[in-house]
């Protein structure tokens, strides 16, 4: 079934990725296009509307990007947004001139009511819009109306209804922008006549019909991690493929407690052809005696390698491989051929031996929630679909120093708890990352009449939304309370906790 579609056309700006999340919010299907388009593709996509982002430039600097006037002409619906909006003025014969006062932040801005953006949504006249500009629209090209103002910035909306441009200054995509998501609904279904038909079980019997067409009799063949995206891909492709799939799931052994059975059973009924690898000795051989981190992730990940050659080799000839990479994946590489490129580097060297046809990326639009969602419709567990991101390496690099066949028993029994707790106390889902790590320290502690002399674990967990940067979680007290005291009783040779309350920078999410 085709979609309608709505392009978002990437002027650059810091939101681009949340106003495509946004759009499809409403049920509407939409995909990320570099401004540089050209016009026929434009005309050949037929797109129901098409949404100008922000960008940090100027439209008086020669460098910016600009777009020809031919679009507006196209007869589609354009909503301009920040750098979108003054673009918009700009190349229709409108000034644009430096704030006197830039906007940035919470601003307080009132609206006509009568734009079919404004009005039958939840919106007061006055109400709070996110603004940051530097830039504003001076004077509007001719045909145009003011439909919002704040304090500093007469044209806080504009629009031409005849023509169906519209254009606001602020961000409606960013949260803080009271009904925002009602003002880009009401340019979809109003404006655009979009119906919102974007469902994930729509989405779902598409991309089984086509990886079906595509794949035909072939053998499809998948690294599965055990991760979201690489779980969700292998549901997939066992629903449109069957046994012509092979998934390899090399368990090295440092995967949490219970997880490589978890993984085992998801995939049990599934009618793909399901390996594991059970190669931990392999792993924890080639670990002996190291401690450094780098040189560990190095280890595990040739070593990971090897395992899985070993394995492809014996199924002998595939004509696909299945990848995971995921739709921010595809727009941070920058949108053109690049995206190519970041695929192949993300199986980690696997073409370079696997003798294949052709890379599927069956996730390749979707953004991780929507991931999330494909899984859940497949009828994925949750334990796969609400997994926490995992690092390749494990738990070999929340083990500080030399990994041992007891350290790892101690950490994978302590981080069992800690979840336990999290999950307990509802957090689970809010919390992006928590974990435990085995430090390689020892204390004095008591316990009965005995003096003890074990081990120290730290608990971290962080909120974060990108993983670059990241703040440590306000975990209730007791929580960390239940979670410290289970630990130190139920797990041997641990006698002391403590909490990570560091945020990224200077740390980093993971302790090696
Ligand atoms: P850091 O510790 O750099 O982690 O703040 C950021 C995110 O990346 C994950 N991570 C890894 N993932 N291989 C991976 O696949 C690795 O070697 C690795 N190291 C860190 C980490 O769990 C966090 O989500």
């Amino acid at each position: 079934m085709e979609h309608q579609l709505v392009i978002v056309l990437d002027f650059g700006g810091q939101y681009d990725q949340l106003i495509a999340r946004r759009v499809r919010d409403c049920g509407v299907y939409c995909e990320v296009r570099s401004y540089k388009t050209p016009i026929e593709e434009i005309r050949r996509l037929s797109p129901a509307g098409i949404i100008f982002t922000g960008g940090p430039n100027s439209v008086y600097d020669e460098s910016s990007p600009h777009i020809g006037k031919e679009i507006f002409e196209l007869g589609i619906p354009i909503l301009g947004i920040c750098y979108g909006c003054q673009l918009m003025a700009y190349t229709l014969g409108g000034k644009v001139a430096a704030c006197d006062r830039s906007e940035y932040g919470k601003t307080e801005t009132y609206y006509d009511r009568s734009s079919v953006l404004f009005g039958g949504i939840h919106l007061p006249e006055t109400a709070t819009s996110w603004m940051s500009h530097t830039d504003y629209v001076a004077e509007l090209p001719e045909g145009f109306r003011v439909t919002a103002h704040t304090a500093n910035c007469p044209a806080a909306a504009f629009e031409c209804p005849e023509r169906k441009l519209y254009a606001v200054q602020f961000h409606p995509e960013v949260n803080h922008t009271f009904a925002g998501q009602g003002m880009l609904d009401s340019f979809l279904k109003n404006v655009c006549g979009c119906i919102g038909d974007w469902t994930m079980a729509g989405y779902a019997q598409t991309a089984i019909q086509q990886i079906r067409e595509k794949v035909g009799d072939g053998k499809v063949l998948l690294a599965l991690s055990g991760g979201v995206d690489s779980s969700v891909a292998a549901a997939l492709l066992a629903k449109a493929v069957g046994e012509q799939l092979t998934c390899i799931f090399v368990d090295h052994g440092f995967m949490r407690k219970n997880e490589g059975d978890e993984v085992e059973a998801a995939f049990q009924d599934s009618g793909m052809r399901f390996i594991r690898v059970n190669a931990k000795e392999q792993f924890m051989a080639r670990m002996r005696g190291v401690s450094d981190p780098e040189t560990k992730r190095k280890i595990i990940g040739e070593e990971f390698i090897r395992v899985f050659e070993q394995e492809a080799k014996k199924i002998g000839k595939v004509d696909y491989l299945v990848q995971g990479t995921i739709y921010p994946d595809v727009i941070e590489s920058g949108l053109g051929d690049s995206a190519v490129i970041k695929s192949h580097h993300n199986v980690g060297g696997l073409p370079d031996y696997v003798d294949f046809k052709e890379i599927i990326e069956p996730l390749r639009m979707l953004f991780k929630d929507e991931v999330r969602k494909l899984g859940t419709e497949l009828g994925l567990s949750p334990v796969l679909v609400w997994r926490q991101p995992f690092p390749g390496p494990g738990l070999a690099i929340r083990i500080i120093g030399e990994i041992t066949d007891e350290k790892l028993t101690i950490l994978q029994d302590a981080d069992l708890i800690f979840r336990q707790e999290i999950a307990k106390a509802g957090l689970d889902r809010e919390i992006n990352q928590y974990f435990a790590v085995l430090t390689n320290m020892r204390s004095v502690g008591v316990m009965g009449d005995f003096r003890t002399y074990d081990y120290t674990v730290a608990l971290r967990a962080v909120t974060t939304s990108d993983f670059m940067t990241a703040d440590f979680a306000q975990i209730p007290y007791e929580t960390l309370a239940a979670a410290a005291s289970r630990i130190v009783n139920e797990v041997p040779s641990v006698n002391r906790i403590v909490y990570d309350v560091t945020t990224k920078p200077p740390a980093t999410i993971e302790w090696e």
